[in-house]
């Protein structure tokens, strides 16, 4: 993704925060806006990413299977994230006043089941760490998937609170924020699964032997 994509993703979203405004906090394009915002994190997180490591292709650390239990997780923490959006335009935050339209579900429901999926995500990011131990995996992917664990456990306890404590604003902030730091380290997480080091290192092998044994 060149510099020109990135400039229209943070512009975008600009624009869609003028729309949000423009038609007084419509609940779907509040999501859509937090949704564009996890896009333009992901795209910051791996610029970061990359301007730590060489510009050789990428090299997977972890077999197949790993990479699609990867895969999983990270469509799991997207859908949690969409339906939590979803919780939100249903809920009760319209913003300065009463009188926004909410999103035609079952609020109750729907916090259910953006738990439910945060339950997944959980559990999928447990088994990633548990085969990535197993399979004796390097310490940086086995420390972000711990890290995330973490966070997950962290953030799963302000989504009961503010559930069962008619969502305090504070605490509703810091769900958001913590929804972001998720984000950031689910790609760490995929990111720390392959490396790309400055150059290529030549590993002997039969060629290198061939040309020492004529030297
Ligand atoms: C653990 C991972 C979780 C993540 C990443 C996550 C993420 C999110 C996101 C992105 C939103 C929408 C924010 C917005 O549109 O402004 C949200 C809202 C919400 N989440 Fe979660 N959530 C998680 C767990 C939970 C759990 C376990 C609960 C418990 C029921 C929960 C309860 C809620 C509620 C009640 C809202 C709506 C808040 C409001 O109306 O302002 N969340 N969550």
């Amino acid at each position: 993704m060149c510099i020109r994509d990135r400039f229209w993703i943070v512009m975008s979203n600009a624009v869609l925060g003028g729309i949000v405004v423009l038609v007084g906090l419509n609940p779907y394009t509040v999501a859509a806006h937090f949704v564009a915002t996890s896009a333009l994190i992901a795209v910051a997180t791996v610029m970061w990413q990359r301007t730590r490591e060489g510009d050789t292709a990428p090299r997977p650390l972890v077999g197949k299977a790993v990479r699609q239990l990867m895969w999983f997780l990270t469509a799991a923490a997207v859908l949690l994230i969409l339906v939590g959006t979803v919780v939100t335009g249903a809920g009760p935050h319209a913003g300065d006043s009463s009188e926004v339209e909410r999103m035609p579900v079952d609020w109750e429901t729907v916090s259910k089941l953006h738990a439910v999926l945060a339950w997944i995500v959980v559990t999928l990011t447990f088994a990633l760490w548990f085969v990535l131990k197993a399979v004796d995996a390097p310490k940086g992917p086995l420390n972000r998937t711990r890290e995330l664990f973490l966070i997950l456990l962290a953030q799963g306890v302000i989504g009961y609170v503010q559930y069962f404590t008619d969502l305090p604003e504070v605490l509703v902030g810091l769900h958001m924020f913590g929804s972001a730091v998720m984000w950031i380290w689910v790609l760490r997480v995929a990111l720390s699964l392959r490396e790309r080091p400055e150059v290529a290192v030549d590993l002997p092998g039969p060629a290198a032997e061939a040309s020492l044994t004529k030297a």
